[in-house]
């Protein structure tokens, strides 16, 4: 193992922390969807289960993230929103976190992307003006609505023209659609200047992250864990320095595997890919991004390899280079107070 000792428990909470993968609407958290379902006259009842949602099987969870969303219906609303999960995230060490948000999730509940966008915008602008965490959101087209839907999400993220949306990602049911039915919408985000990620390898097998790849060239996977059944794709993934934003708390809820034991982040860390961590939809899948570092140490990473995964983020965030490198010394001053230097990625 390289790097120093293994990670112990009180420390991680002060681990310098970084997020890539989590989705705004699968990060609110019962507490405040109770209270805006209150003020909706919506009724969650069926799907709240203490300090969590209770859903079945991937079509459930989705039809209970489907659900949530509804109870954020105005600029206000998504500025709550935001600012709740940015201040969590901040109370634990996170020094950057991406957002994937979702126009169409928007639409569905009255409001159109320009207002849903800026109302998100102002809970992060306010979130780094309490506490200093930088944040930025990546529009994800949902693939189980269909291309067309994708295509329409990609040109609202191109066009926006928002300093702070500066990715653009692929959503939704993985066992729908084919990933070259989106390559359209990929193109158009790329000749926009965004970055691209894809959620491949989550519930279909590694043939879907080569199909990703191939049809849509993103720069970053989401999960992608499945790509480690191959390991031509390994290779294939470790040389084109593709990142993976995996999520071993919502792979382990959803089944992808039967414990941490068999989580494949350790070993594609171990092969050269560039893994991070990430907690996709906290309350939906009993987790947070601390709980993610937390997993990752009890599969042997070392605190230097942890700060590690927080620095490799970093590096593939969707941010200008100036942003990057404030980031990365604030990274490093953090783990220097921790005594804990980062260990090559
Ligand atoms: N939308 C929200 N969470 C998701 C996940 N884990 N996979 C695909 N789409 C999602
Ligand atoms: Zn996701």
């Amino acid at each position: 193992m390289r790097g120093s000792a293994p990670a112990d428990g009180d420390r991680l909470r002060w681990l310098p922390k970084a997020e890539l993968h989590c989705h705004i609407e699968g990060a609110a958290m019962p507490a405040l969807a109770i209270r805006q379902a209150e003020r909706y006259g919506i009724d969650l009842s069926d799907i709240l289960e203490a300090e969590n949602y209770r859903w079945h099987d991937f079509t459930s969870f989705l039809a209970g993230y489907d659900r949530v969303s509804t109870a954020f219906r105005t600029e206000e609303d998504f500025a709550l929103l935001a600012g709740d999960h940015l201040a969590r995230l901040s109370a634990c060490g996170t020094l950057y976190a991406e957002i994937f948000v979702s126009p169409d999730h928007a639409r569905a509940a009255g409001l159109d992307a320009k207002a849903y966008v800026a109302g998100l915008a102002e809970g992060m602008r306010q979130a780094e003006a309490q506490s200093g965490i930088v944040s930025r959101m990546i529009v994800v087209g949902v693939r189980h609505l269909g291309a067309e839907v994708v295509e329409t999400a990609a040109e609202f993220a191109a066009r926006c023209a928002h300093p702070l949306v500066t990715g653009f990602g692929l959503a939704g049911d993985e066992r729908q659609g084919r990933p070259r039915d989106f390559a359209r919408a990929f193109d158009i985000a790329r000749d926009a200047g965004l970055g691209l990620t894809a959620h491949a390898g989550e519930l279909c097998a590694h043939e879907a992250v080569a199909e990703t790849l191939d049809a849509l060239r993103p720069e970053r996977l989401g999960h992608g864990v499945r790509a480690a059944e191959s390991p031509d794709l390994v290779s294939r993934i470790v040389e084109a320095g593709i990142v993976l934003e995996v999520c071993p708390g919502s792979n382990l809820a959803l089944g992808l595997y039967p414990d941490l034991a068999a989580h494949p982040l350790r070993a594609l860390h171990q092969a050269g890919a560039k893994v991070t961590v990430n907690a996709d939809d906290p309350p939906f899948f009993a987790t947070s991004l601390a709980n993610e570092y937390r997993l990752a140490a009890e599969q042997g990473f070392s605190e230097a390899e942890l700060v590690g995964l927080t620095r490799t983020a970093i590096e593939a965030a969707f941010v200008d280079a100036a942003t990057r490198r404030q980031l990365l010394d604030r990274l490093q001053l953090a783990a220097l107070r921790l005594g804990a230097p980062a260990a090559p990625a």
